[in-house]
């Protein structure tokens, strides 16, 4: 089980203290959620922000890019030092080719499914992911309530994996408090980015322990 924090709800001010209290607090990865105002309707960070936030953590940066044509720009996120780069299958015609280049990039591959998509929309590149992101909202903004239809999704992926050994991680993005932590986790998901449930709360660590908690059982 991994707890990646959303830094979507830290303070844009106070990035590297907010990004260096979580580490503390115990989380595994720092979700940066990129928005370009055309594929989801809000602008956030771009490459700049993460080459500027790399050297202030030891975690993998989980990059979300939520931005059309992400194929113009993976290369722009790998050399700004992502570990992690996820694509929306909605985002680009070519989903195939755009997990190719984060690969040739040396940056684990995720692939993205907005909660109307199928699974099915990402059967054929499964093979080649390194993480599949569920998203329990629709994408855009951190604070919206989780969608209990995408947990099927969830359990449709561990299946698939079993079946044919494949080894991405699961990751559930959007709503993420204790309850629906523990859904997930049930359902079969391995990595839980929660934001505003960690960054709006007066003692962001005492989020993490409680997510972990639950978790752990
Ligand atoms: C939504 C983002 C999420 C967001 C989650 O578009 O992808 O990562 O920060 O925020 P919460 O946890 O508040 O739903
Ligand atoms: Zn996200």
């Amino acid at each position: 089980m991994k707890i990646a924090p959303s830094i979507l709800s830290a303070d844009f001010a106070n990035l590297a203290r907010d990004i260096k209290l979580v580490e503390k607090a115990g989380a595994d990865y720092i979700h940066v959620d990129v928005m370009d105002g055309h594929f989801v309707p809000n602008i956030t960070i771009g490459p700049a922000v993460v080459a500027a936030i790399r050297p202030v953590t030891k975690l993998p940066l989980d990059c979300h890019l939520m931005i059309e044509k992400p194929e113009n720009y993976i290369l722009d996120f790998a050399k700004a030092g992502a570990d992690i780069i996820n694509v929306h299958v909605e985002a680009t015609p070519h989903i195939h080719r755009a997990l190719q280049m984060i690969k040739g990039a040396d940056v684990k591959a995720g692939v993205t499914i907005n909660p109307g998509t199928p699974v099915d929309a990402i059967k054929h590149v499964l093979k080649m992911a390194d993480l599949v992101l569920v998203m329990t909202v629709n994408p855009g903004f951190g604070g919206q309530a989780f969608i209990p239809e995408a947990v099927e999704k969830v359990k449709e992926l561990k299946a698939l994996k079993e079946e044919f050994d494949y080894h991405y991680e699961i990751e559930v993005d959007g709503g993420i408090v204790p309850e629906t932590a523990e859904i997930c986790q049930a359902a079969g998901a391995d990595v839980f980015v929660a934001g505003s449930y960690i960054y709006n709360a007066p003692d962001p660590d005492e989020r993490i322990a409680a997510l972990k908690e639950v978790l752990a059982k």
